[in-house]
């Protein structure tokens, strides 16, 4: 059985707390006062993080299973692939449409999810592995700015990014991300996107802004996550969730914002924060896409978009694009 797993961490207790320390020691001190999202996800980020895809409100994650129930056997067969490799691929639920359409048309081979959290990563595996008895998964905890590279280069690959995970990148980052990503890739391999589409305001604030508080809790992850790690003495109630549609952007902008004029202190650091009422920490924005956008931003990295599906309201978007 465990031959059939092998997981590579490249997040050593050393690389994680290297790579934390100085995104707090620099984004503490920006103005505005900024942190990058990949620090949520630590084992209880990625539990509130299952829980919104389970909020009625936060409609992507329904959209995107509906489209891949849909065309997983046109995305098996048009990829021709005998590997998924799954960036960002965290409980790996949805995964597992893609990876029934690959099965039936009796290609599948391998699955490599790559993801920051270990945990997550694991278990995930561990699950998968008795659901899919030839299945065999070679994980990669890592970090997608660092550790792009280690992915396992055999087999013909389809690249899934799920989840609007790309939309979580700035667009200077983004078009990095998406080169290093292609720079794994072999001609002929293909790569699946999901995008959220824009669309009225009042749904897309309501899905970053539940009424049950799960996604304002998720936000806070981030400060429960500094007080473990760096020894900050965040209190969590004395901030609040915020997130909004910037309409010139088209992104929604994620933040948390602080209830009074307070100090922090990040012991390990040695550093001592303010935050004037009302001042703003900026922790993610999430990017809502048109079909032009894509195609434009994947051909500039040497992708050719294919196919382009989306749900029945026409909220979500799947794309297959293929490396000429
Ligand atoms: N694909 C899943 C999860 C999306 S949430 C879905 O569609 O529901 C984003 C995932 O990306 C999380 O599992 C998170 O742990 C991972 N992630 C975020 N930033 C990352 C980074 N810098 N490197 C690697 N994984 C990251
Ligand atoms: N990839 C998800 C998205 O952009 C991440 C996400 C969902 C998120 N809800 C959030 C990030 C709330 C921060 C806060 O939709």
């Amino acid at each position: 059985m465990t031959s059939r797993l092998r997981v590579d961490n490249y997040l050593d207790a050393d690389y994680f707390d290297r790579a934390l320390r100085s995104d707090v020691l620099a984004g503490l001190q920006l103005s505005p006062k900024k942190l990058p999202p990949k620090w949520f996800y630590d084992d209880r980020g990625s539990e509130l993080f299952e829980q919104i895809t389970r909020l009625d409100e936060y409609y992507p994650t329904e959209a995107e299973r509906s489209i891949l129930r849909t065309y997983a056997s046109d995305i098996a067969r048009a990829s021709g692939a005998d590997t998924l490799v799954e960036l960002g691929s965290g409980a790996a639920d949805k995964t597992r449409v893609l990876l029934d359409g690959l099965s039936q048309t009796g290609q599948l081979e391998r699955f490599v999810p790559f993801d920051v959290s270990e945990g997550i990563l694991r278990s995930s595996s561990r699950d998968l592995l008795e659901e899919y008895p030839e299945l065999t998964i070679c994980g990669v905890v890592g970090d997608f700015e660092h550790h792009l590279g280690k992915i396992p280069t055999e087999g013909k690959k389809l690249t899934a990014l799920l989840g609007g995970t790309v939309g979580n990148f700035d667009p200077d980052l983004r078009r990095r991300f998406l080169h290093e990503i292609v720079a794994g890739m072999t001609p002929g391999d293909s790569f699946l996107l999901g995008t959220d589409l824009v669309k009225d305001i009042d749904r897309l604030e309501l899905a970053y802004n539940d009424p049950s508080g799960i996604t304002a809790e998720f936000n806070k992850n981030v400060l429960h996550v500094l007080n473990d790690r760096v020894a900050a003495n965040f209190d969590p109630d004395q901030f609040e969730h915020y997130a909004k549609f910037d309409t010139d952007n088209e992104w929604i902008d994620i933040r948390l914002r602080s209830l009074t004029d307070q100090d922090v202190r990040v012991a390990e650091l040695d550093l001592d924060i303010h935050f004037a009422e009302g001042e703003f920490l900026h922790t993610e924005i999430s990017a809502k896409f048109r079909k032009e956008k894509v195609a434009a931003e994947v051909a500039e990295v040497g992708l050719e978009l294919t196919e382009w599906w989306t749900d029945e309201r026409g909220d979500y978007a799947l794309s297959l694009s293929v490396l000429k």
